[in-house]
C-alpha cells in the first residue's frame, strides 16, 4: 500500500475534502460498487476554490480534466461497479455546446464502458425567454460499467406496467394480466407470439415492466445550498440499480451531500468528495439531521 493510501475503513461514511483527483489517488483499490455524481458544469458556477474542475479555458479541457479523474476512479471501482453520471447541457453565444456528450466520450476514451443514456425530465423546469428554440427541461444522466459484466437489479427499479396493463386495451392485458392462466403459454392469447420471450417480461413480469431511459422527476431544493441539488429521488433509482445491499456508493463531487444521505438511508456506505470545506460541514450536517 502506498504511504498515502487510506485504508477503507478510514474513507467509510466520510466526507473527504479535496481535490477529486488528489483525494481519488489515496483510496484503496475496488473498493467502491457504484459511484453516483453530477460534477460541476463547464463554466457554469464558480464553488470558490482554487482546484474547482468548471473553471477551464476550454471544453476540451474540462473533458481532460473529468477524463483523469475518471481514469483513475477504474482503479477504484470494482471490475463489476459502474458510474452514473447526471449532466447538463450549455449554450454559448445560442449554441448549444454538446457538454454531456464530449465528457461521455472522454470516458469511453479512458476504458469505461457506455450502458445508457437516460434522460432525467424536470417537470417544474424553469421557464424561459427563448423564442427561437424549445426550453430545456432535461439533463442526461449517463450509466457506464467498468468492466464487460457488472452489478445491475432491474428488479429493484422495476416501474408500473402501462401498455398491459388492467386498463389497456391491448391484446394480452385486459382480462388477461394477473390471471391465472393469464399469460402468453396459457389461456386466451395460447400461442400468441407476439407475446412471447422479450415480451413476456414487459406484459406480465408482477414486478413491473423494464425501467426505461426517461426519468421524470421533479427538481427539488436544499434550502442551505447555493447551488443545484439533484434530487434524492433520482439517487435512489441509481443506488437500487448498480449498488448491492451493504455496498459502497462513491460521489466525487459530493456538494450537498444528496448521494451520501440516500446512501445512508438505503442502507449503503458512502464516501463523499468535495473541494469546498464549507460544503462537506453542510453535508455533514444533513446526514446528521437526516
Ligand atoms: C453540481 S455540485 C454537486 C451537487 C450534489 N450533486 C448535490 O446534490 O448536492 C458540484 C460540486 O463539485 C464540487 N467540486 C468542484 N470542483 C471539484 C474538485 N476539483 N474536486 C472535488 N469537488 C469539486 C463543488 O464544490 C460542488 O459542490
Amino acid at each position: 500500500m502506498p504511504a498515502k493510501m487510506k485504508s477503507l475503513k478510514k474513507c467509510l461514511d466520510q466526507f473527504l475534502c479535496g481535490d477529486a483527483i488528489e483525494v481519488a489517488k489515496t483510496l484503496p483499490d475496488a473498493c467502491v460498487d457504484t459511484i453516483v455524481t453530477s460534477p460541476p458544469y463547464w463554466q457554469q458556477r464558480d464553488y470558490g476554490t482554487a482546484d474547482q474542475i468548471g473553471q477551464e479555458i476550454s471544453p476540451a479541457a474540462y473533458v481532460e480534466r473529468l477524463s483523469e479523474l475518471f481514469d483513475e476512479l477504474k482503479r477504484v471501482v470494482k471490475p463489476t461497479g459502474s458510474v452514473w453520471m447526471v449532466i447538463g447541457d450549455k449554450y454559448l453565444k445560442g449554441e448549444l455546446m454538446g457538454m454531456p456528450w464530449r465528457v461521455a466520450f472522454g470516458l469511453k476514451d479512458v476504458g469505461w464502458r457506455m450502458r445508457s443514456d437516460c434522460i432525467w425530465q424536470k417537470p417544474n423546469a424553469m421557464p424561459s425567454s427563448t423564442r427561437t428554440r424549445p426550453t430545456t427541461d432535461h439533463e442526461y444522466i449517463f450509466l457506464f460499467s467498468n468492466g464487460k459484466d457488472y452489478f445491475y437489479d432491474a428488479d429493484a427499479i422495476r416501474e408500473p406496467h402501462v401498455t398491459f396493463s388492467e386498463s389497456s386495451k391491448m391484446k394480452g392485458g385486459r382480462k388477461h394480466f394477473g390471471k391465472r392462466g393469464g399469460t402468453p403459454e396459457k389461456g386466451k392469447n395460447t400461442g400468441d407470439t407476439n407475446l412471447h420471450d422479450g415480451r413476456w417480461d414487459q406484459a406480465f413480469h408482477p414486478k413491473g415492466r423494464n425501467k426505461r431511459t426517461v426519468w421524470s422527476i421533479p427538481l427539488s431544493k436544499f434550502r442551505e445550498a447555493h447551488f443545484a441539488v439533484y434530487p434524492p429521488k433520482l439517487v435512489e433509482t441509481c443506488i437500487a440499480a448498480t449498488c448491492p445491499p451493504g455496498g459502497v456508493v462513491l460521489d466525487p463531487f459530493s456538494g450537498a451531500g444528496t448521494t451520501a444521505v440516500v446512501a445512508h438511508k438505503l442502507g449503503r456506505k458512502f464516501i463523499a468528495i468535495d473541494c469546498n470545506e464549507e460544503y462537506c460541514e453542510m453535508a455533514r450536517r444533513r446526514l446528521g439531521d437526516a
